[in-house]
């Protein structure tokens, strides 16, 4: 499909296919009043679900309006087709204060996040009000919705980081090809997949019964920047890039045998009585038998935002997570990768940010309204 609907039981942008290209998008909520935020997601919801749509973000569109005031929309999309654009909102903790009377709405699983130890965060990175996923086939018409929406809120809230991505790391669907990530390997073999209802159910969608009634439908979102230092990275031997990740280069084959969709075997030993999947390698640190079970949803892109002034690639991967519950979801994984994936040697976290991303609106309502009642 090259549109997918806006209002709905859940939010597109989650188990819906994977785009090939991202900007996503921190704000943080001027000094504005509850009335105001309500009338801001009013105004982003009706906006969302047009351009969605494929229309323009306001009635008018970007040469029909009033000629003395501003095109209700800025225009570059006129021409393109949507490519599957999906908007998805979250809302992050510090959301949740006496300001917006939201304290006692916050919802139980919406942690902070823990200090990893592998993190070298930069707090112009870190954190936001809300959160603005969109995705499209177009970066064109990724990067329209996000200024759109920003202009809609101009003097209600604020960009505080913004990135763009392209590439899709993972597939969330069975019919998606697995892509590369920049160290050249397939990812997202064992993504959960939209197909897996009872997965995605049992690990995505937050339930009434979790503890906070008004989230129900809806998700949790976990994004980190992850740089990667490509220079290293491709001086290094082939056997150890497999070994760090614990499956080949070219097929994505665990290194315990098989295809790309073969199980991995831990157990599986080489000669040297040493296991053929390291224990250290990232699949085996981040794999569900290593967490009681736990899974996630990965949906996130390659970025390459120019050089450092050394002359390197400013690259990597933004990773994006959907997941139930991040206490018992990502935060043993990102432990566990942190303390010990064989990977660290080549990456560097410096972007991290939490939100609890709302159940998708009736037409007849907006997103978020939930926590108002
Ligand atoms: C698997 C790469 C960061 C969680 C994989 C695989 C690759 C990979 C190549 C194997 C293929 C697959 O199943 O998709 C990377 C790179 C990262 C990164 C390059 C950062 C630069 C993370 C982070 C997390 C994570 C931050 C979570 C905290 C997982 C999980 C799997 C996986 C859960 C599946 C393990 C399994 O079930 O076999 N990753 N990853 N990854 N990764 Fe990552």
């Amino acid at each position: 499909a090259s549109t997918y609907p806006f209002f709905g039981e859940h939010q597109s942008g989650i188990i819906t296919p994977a785009q090939d290209r991202l900007h996503f998008a921190a704000f943080d909520v001027n000094d504005i009043s509850r009335d105001e935020l309500i009338e801001l997601l009013r105004d982003w919801s009706y906006a969302a679900a047009r351009m969605t749509a494929g229309q323009a973000a306001g009635e008018y569109g970007p040469a029909g309006g009033p000629y003395d005031a501003p095109p209700d929309d800025t225009g570059e999309a006129l021409d393109l087709p949507p490519g599957g654009l999906t908007i998805t909102f979250g809302f992050g903790p510090s959301l949740f204060d006496d300001r917006f009377g939201l304290a006692s709405k916050r919802p139980t699983a919406l942690i902070d996040l823990p200090k990893f130890p592998s993190d070298a965060l930069l707090p112009e990175l870190v954190g936001g009000d809300i959160c603005i996923q969109a995705c499209s086939d177009d970066p064109q018409v990724a990067v329209h919705a996000i200024r759109n929406l920003s202009r809609i809120a101009f003097g209600r809230a604020t960009l505080r980081w913004s990135q763009l991505g392209f590439g899709r790391t993972s597939s969330t669907t069975q019919a998606q090809t697995t892509p590369r990530n920049l160290f050249g390997f397939k990812d997202g073999t064992a993504n959960l997949r939209a197909e897996d209802t009872e997965g995605v159910n049992e690990h995505v969608w937050a339930a009434s019964g979790d503890g906070t009634a008004w989230m129900a439908g809806g998700s949790y979102l976990v994004s980190r920047k992850i740089r990667m230092t490509i220079e290293t990275w491709d001086r290094t031997s082939l056997r150890e890039q497999e070994t760090i990740f614990g499956r080949t280069k070219g097929e994505g084959a665990p290194l315990s045998g098989g295809g790309e969709f073969t199980d991995p075997d831990f157990e599986q030993t080489g000669r040297d009585d040493a296991p053929l999947i390291d224990d250290a390698s990232h699949v085996k640190l981040a794999h569900p038998d290593t967490h009681g079970g736990a899974q996630i949803l990965r949906r996130g892109y390659n970025f390459v935002d120019g050089n450092d002034e050394l002359g390197r690639l400013n690259a990597g991967l933004f990773f994006i997570s959907f997941q139930r519950d991040p206490e018992t979801q990502f935060v043993p994984i990102q432990l566990a990768l942190s303390r010990n994936d064989l990977m660290n040697e080549y990456v560097r976290y410096v972007g991290s940010a939490i939100f609890a991303v709302p159940p998708g609106a009736s037409s007849s309502s907006f997103i978020g309204a939930g926590m108002f009642d």
